[in-house]
């Protein structure tokens, strides 16, 4: 085995994120999100994940957007990290829950204002016919605000990806790469080693 592993998936994560936070240029967190769309097709994109503890892999979105519409059709869904810097890869897998209101209030508080906007502007994966309309948007948002503070809309909230599955990928010599898989049992993790 040429990388050490624990026996909670959870604060291996946490270490390699901690890693990857230091070694990637931009975005360590920054995760591959699969869903299903209604019609069972796979779609993929690229989320923020802010959070990753026991409870899960928190990651924020419009629930009106395609991922977050198909989350709220079919509640499985997985992530894929891979860092180049450090020739990684995570994958979790998992059933996703929206978040309380009062977890998705407090960390919508903590973004900037401009970002606050764009939420309540953005109708996040619907047609734009020119992006002026968009710019037309935030203006009048801006308006409508002034010198209030901007609240959560009710259609942007988190979702929180509990894991039933997490495997650990990490480069080797010719292609002899290490894997090493987790499956959660009820609260407890199993784990196996994987061919490359
Ligand atoms: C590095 C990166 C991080 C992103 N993070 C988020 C995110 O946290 N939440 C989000 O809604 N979109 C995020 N996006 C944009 C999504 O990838 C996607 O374009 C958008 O959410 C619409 O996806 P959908 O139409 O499948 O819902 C990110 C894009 C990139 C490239």
């Amino acid at each position: 085995m040429s990388f050490d592993f624990f026996d909670n998936p959870i604060e291996m994560v946490d270490t390699w994120l901690k890693e990857a936070k230091a070694s990637e240029t931009s975005d360590y967190n920054a995760a591959a999100l699969s869903t299903l769309s209604i019609n069972g097709k796979p779609q993929v994109r690229m989320v923020l994940i802010k959070s990753f503890n026991e409870d899960g892999a928190t990651f924020f979105t419009n629930l009106e957007s395609q991922k977050g519409q198909a989350l709220l059709y079919n509640n499985f869904a997985s992530i894929c990290f891979h860092w180049k810097s450090l020739k990684k890869q995570i994958r979790v897998e998992g059933e996703v829950k929206l978040i309380s209101d009062e977890l998705a209030d407090k960390y919508f508080e903590t973004r900037s204002r401009a970002s606050q906007i764009g939420a309540w502007a953005s109708s996040q994966s619907k047609k734009l016919e020119n992006r002026q309309d968009l710019l037309d948007k935030v203006k009048s948002i801006e308006e409508k605000f002034q010198d209030d503070r901007v609240r959560r809309p009710s259609f942007w909230s988190g979702f929180c990806l509990s894991p039933n599955l997490i495997e650990f990928w990490k480069e080797g010599d010719s292609r002899l790469h290490d894997r090493i898989e987790f499956t959660k049992t009820g609260k407890k993790w199993n784990h196996s080693l994987l061919y490359p």
